[in-house]
């Protein structure tokens, strides 16, 4: 594709194919106030001196206090903190409040539970368009073992996740189901009561399977995303993954695209079907798509978690 800069979000969903972590990068204001906020911009930069970099957009409401700050640290958030990086993202008054911390020896919140941190003096600030580079060098830092909460393609994802969706897979006796977009809409079978479209898995790739049987469900041309969700069906005994899915243009010869925020009161086939479109319905608001695993009434699929959804 030639450079279209009229077309930003173009641009931004093909930076959105490089899978990332996430990080909350903080520091302390001139009164000595916690500030922070998402970034998956972090890259680490040279071992001797230890540097790192993370970019700051220059319509951060943070913006001042942050290239005004002498320290600041990047907090590498473990597969747990979706929650956290919903709050560091999302414009929330006392975003500390929600979440443990302590000060590092510099000032800077650290943040608990994270895969790693590093608390860093401000060596550098480079201008980059609308952006602002931040390079820090490293004065300390902890690395817990953690698994990291990856980001890719405006979704999250977790190695425990894929690695659940493997092992149901394994067992057999799986059934494969889709939230199948298209213009923010999701494909949903049924009049009265309403399914995700759903096949049960066989042989062979689940996403391939999965894909063959919405192309012919739907006559469309389907291209299969992220986990969405796996988890273990009481009532069926069988293993449930649901995957995130992408049609192309055209009416569905089976099913109906509908708009998942007017679904409140519609009766779907299984509460976990009813809990993954409330969910998609609140997360595609958010633009952040989450990934579930467990099963039906341990952990129930959630929207966003309570202390991320406060303003
Ligand atoms: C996964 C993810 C990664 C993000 N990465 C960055 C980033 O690298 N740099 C940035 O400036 N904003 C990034 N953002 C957006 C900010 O977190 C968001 O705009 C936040 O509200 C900024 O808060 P502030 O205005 O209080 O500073 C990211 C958001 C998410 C969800």
């Amino acid at each position: 594709m030639t450079l279209q800069l009229a077309d930003p979000r173009a641009l931004r969903d093909a930076f959105g194919a490089f899978a990332t972590g996430v990080t909350v990068v903080t520091a302390q204001d001139a009164d000595g106030k916690p500030i922070g906020f998402t970034a998956n911009s972090f890259t680490s930069v040279s071992l001797d001196p230890p540097l790192l970099l993370v970019c700051l957009a220059k319509t951060s409401r943070n913006y001042t206090t942050m290239t005004s700050a002498k320290h600041f640290a990047v907090n590498v958030l473990s597969e747990s903190q979706k929650d956290v990086s919903n709050t560091f993202a999302r414009p929330v008054e006392d975003r500390f409040a929600l979440v443990d911390w302590q000060t590092g020896a510099a000032g800077c919140p650290i943040l608990a539970n994270v895969a790693a941190w590093f608390e860093c003096a401000l060596e550098k600030l480079v201008e980059a368009g609308d952006h602002v580079i931040l390079m820090g060098r490293i004065e300390a830092f902890e690395n817990s073992g953690l698994n990291g909460l990856g980001y890719a393609r405006g979704g999250y994802f977790t190695p425990i996740l894929a690695s659940k969706a493997v092992s149901a897979a394994a067992e057999g006796n799986i059934e494969l189901a889709a939230v199948l977009e298209h213009h923010g809409e999701v494909l949903l079978i049924g009049d009265e009561i309403l399914s995700l479209p759903s096949c049960d898995g066989k042989e062979g790739s689940p996403a391939d399977i999965l894909r063959d049987y919405l192309e012919e469900l739907t006559g469309l041309s389907v291209t299969i995303g992220f986990l969405y969700s796996v988890y273990e069906g009481k009532s069926d005994g069988k293993q449930h993954i649901v995957y995130r899915a992408f049609a192309s243009e055209g009416e569905p010869r089976n099913g109906r695209f509908l708009k998942p925020d007017t679904l409140a009161k519609a009766h779907f086939k299984t509460s976990s079907t009813a809990d993954i479109v409330a969910r998609f319905a609140v997360e595609s608001q958010l633009g952040n798509f989450g990934v579930y695993f467990g099963d039906e009434t341990v952990g129930t699929v959630r929207s966003v978690p309570a202390k991320a959804a406060q303003p």
